[in-house]
């Protein structure tokens, strides 16, 4: 617990106390405060406080704003005369109290504990966790390490790298670059885990070492995250490019991890791309030596026949390039474990340990899902003479019934508990990769923003399935809320019980939307447009709105993001029946031509000009 003022901030409550009274969080607004308690002192940037909260979300710097209001209020602060959170205009804000460690007040009592932070309060699987801890002594001594965590969703992976990173990073004084896989429309993006691992990286304490180095050393990355604009370079996805891309942006990284360590964390690798796939493997081949510890997640069930990260950690194991550890169900005790966290009561009923432990098999996410259940259901109560214990109302026999075998079955059950309006929001909003805005649900439903937003908050209120994450400024002035699924799984289940056909209609009125709210401004989003066009297999919507963005791209000089798009959009327009592709191909060519020539041009009259990062 960490006190400041009159406050202590509660960790493994995720509440703040003063004066011995509780003072309830909303988790965002929570975690925003944690991250300023945590690092007192110091500017910590825009970027750094959306990278730490929204690691797989891109989020407007805006919506800090609304929290920084909201925790103000709640501390009395004043910004004028800050006593806590200092603004630093166009840079960030920095927390200016003394921090000091404390003691905290009993757990409190009030309700089942919110799905805590991964890894927060409680030991998790302390013998893969050991697994782990073996690997930092090899990589200080410089041997690069792969290794692969597998296990089923929610077994927990996720929670074992949460727990296990910032240990790793503060026994190595690494640096930690994080890149998400995400199925559905992330899928189609080539490197797209690379390059949120390398934003991450590049917006870290340690970014402007390796701006730097990316920019000598393969500066084509520079120039795709939109650090280097005035660099001259091909685009990363280039199919020609490619092979060169990856092993510049091998040696950047062996360069980097030379001196500091080095800890690459790739999530959910069933969903990478090809191209991720391959740095991977040429990362774990090439023997240079590097302080490089690489980490994959996957879900081995999802690596069918022919998916390539089944050959590529075949390969691997066989030739020792790595190391993998399988998640294995937890076992009774740690079940046991699992459900005290959640309910903040140590000594539960050996019969209700019984019963989940045997229905959720040892998955902590399927235990977590039947506890909630029960709790839905008035099974497990806090009766009204002990009000500060739960205990099951009815014995297990009579429940045994109506427990799904399959954690997504469960996923499904407690989505169509819900009424049917509701379950239309959540599908719609699973349509949106990380978080989705309470606009683009209701330019679905053709329903109006309001009343979507309205809806959305009772749920996030009601059901543990989202969370409000923050306001959103259109450009029109007015504001929209957006959304986050509390776990990806349940983004995967309201996304695959809708057909193809529906999911298509929604995608292009959610293009459209964009289209009119962006109005004379449509080139900003329009990637974003042609994400939902391609979901939606509309491929010359598609295609035209990659197009537009070219153009914009062109337009601002930066050459490079041009190409990449008009080769994305060229890729696309092999769908494109003939008559649509006729001109539509000669014309993207056309232009991927002058943007090449373009680049050409600059890089000979700036090369020998200093790059700047
Ligand atoms: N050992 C553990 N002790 C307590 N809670 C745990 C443990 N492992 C996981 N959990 C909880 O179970 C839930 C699911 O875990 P997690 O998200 O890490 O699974 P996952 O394997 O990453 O799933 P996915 O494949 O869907 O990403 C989370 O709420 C997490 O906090
Ligand atoms: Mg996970």
């Amino acid at each position: 617990m960490k006190q400041f003022a009159s406050f202590k901030l509660d960790m493994a409550n995720e509440c703040l106390w003063q004066d011995g009274v509780q003072i309830a969080l909303q988790p965002k607004p929570f975690a925003v405060l944690r991250y300023l308690v945590e690092h007192p002192g110091r500017l910590i940037t825009h970027d750094e406080l959306l990278d730490a909260l929204w690691p797989n979300t891109f989020v407007q710097p805006q919506v800090l704003r609304t929290y920084m209001l909201e925790l103000r209020k709640i501390l009395g602060d004043d910004a004028g005369q800050p006593r806590f959170i200092q603004t630093l205009p166009k840079r960030g804000y920095c927390f200016m109290a003394a921090v000091t460690e404390a003691a905290g007040p009993l757990r409190s009592a009030m309700g089942p504990a919110p799905e805590k932070a991964h890894g927060a309060g409680i030991s998790i699987r302390g013998e893969e966790r050991a697994l782990l801890e073996a690997e930092i002594p090899l990589v200080a001594g410089g041997e690069r390490r792969v290794v692969l965590i597998s296990g089923e969703a929610g077994m927990g992976k996720t929670a074992l790298v949460d727990a296990f990173t910032p240990q790793a990073v503060s026994a190595l004084a690494a640096a930690l670059a994080r890149g998400q896989c995400v199925p559905g429309l992330g899928g189609k993006e080539q490197f797209y885990p690379v390059m949120e691992a390398l934003s991450h990286l590049c917006a870290s304490p340690h970014g402007e070492a390796a701006c730097r180095v990316l920019a000598r050393m393969a500066p084509e990355w520079l120039v795709t995250l939109g650090r280097h604009p005035e660099a001259s370079a091909d685009s990363v996805t280039h199919p020609a490019a490619r092979e060169r891309v990856t092993g510049n942006l091998c040696a950047a990284l062996e360069e980097l991890a030379a001196d500091k360590p080095l800890i690459l964390l790739f999530e959910d690798a069933q969903w990478a791309d090809h191209d991720t796939l391959n740095l991977i493997s040429a990362l774990a081949r090439r023997r240079a030596p590097a302080k490089l510890l690489i980490l994959v997640t996957y879900r081995p069930l999802c690596l069918t026949a022919g998916h390539p990260l089944k050959a590529l950690k075949q390969d691997l194991l066989m030739r020792r390039l790595c190391a993998e550890i399988v998640l294995k169900p937890l076992a009774k005790f740690a079940v046991l474990q699992v459900l005290a966290r959640e309910l903040g009561q140590d000594d539960l009923s050996p019969e209700l340990g019984t019963f989940v432990h045997r229905h959720a098999e040892g998955n902590p996410l399927f235990a977590i899902l039947i506890l909630r259940r029960l709790i839905a259901q008035r099974i497990l109560v806090r009766p009204a003479n002990n009000a500060a214990r739960w205990e099951l109302a009815a014995p297990s026999q009579t429940i045994d019934a109506g427990v799904p075998e399959e954690l997504s079955q469960m996923v499904e059950l407690e989505i169509e508990r819900l009424p049917p309006e509701e379950q239309r929001i959540l599908e719609a909003g699973s349509l949106m990769n990380f978080a989705f805005p309470a606009w683009a649900v209701a330019a679905a439903l053709d329903r109006d923003a309001a009343e979507i937003e309205e809806a959305c908050d009772g749920l996030a209120r009601s059901s543990y399935l989202l969370e409000r994450a923050g306001q959103d400024e259109l450009p029109d002035g007015s504001h929209s809320a957006f959304y986050v699924f509390t776990h990806g799984l349940y983004r995967e289940v309201l996304y695959q019980r809708q057909t193809a056909a529906r999911r298509a209609r929604w995608h292009i009125r959610i293009a459209g939307r964009l289209g009119e709210l962006f109005a004379g401004r449509e080139a900003c989003v329009a990637r974003e447009m042609a994400l939902h066009y391609e979901a939606a297999e509309s491929w010359l919507s598609g295609a035209l709105a990659l197009r537009a963005a070219a153009h914009y791209a062109a337009e601002r000089g930066a050459h490079g993001e041009a190409i990449e798009l008009l080769e994305r959009a060229l890729r696309i327009s092999v769908n494109l029946s003939t008559a649509e592709r006729e001109g539509q191909i000669r014309e993207m060519r056309g232009a991927l031509q002058a943007a090449r020539d373009a680049m050409r041009h600059r890089a000979e009259i700036e090369s020998e000009a200093p790059i700047k990062v």
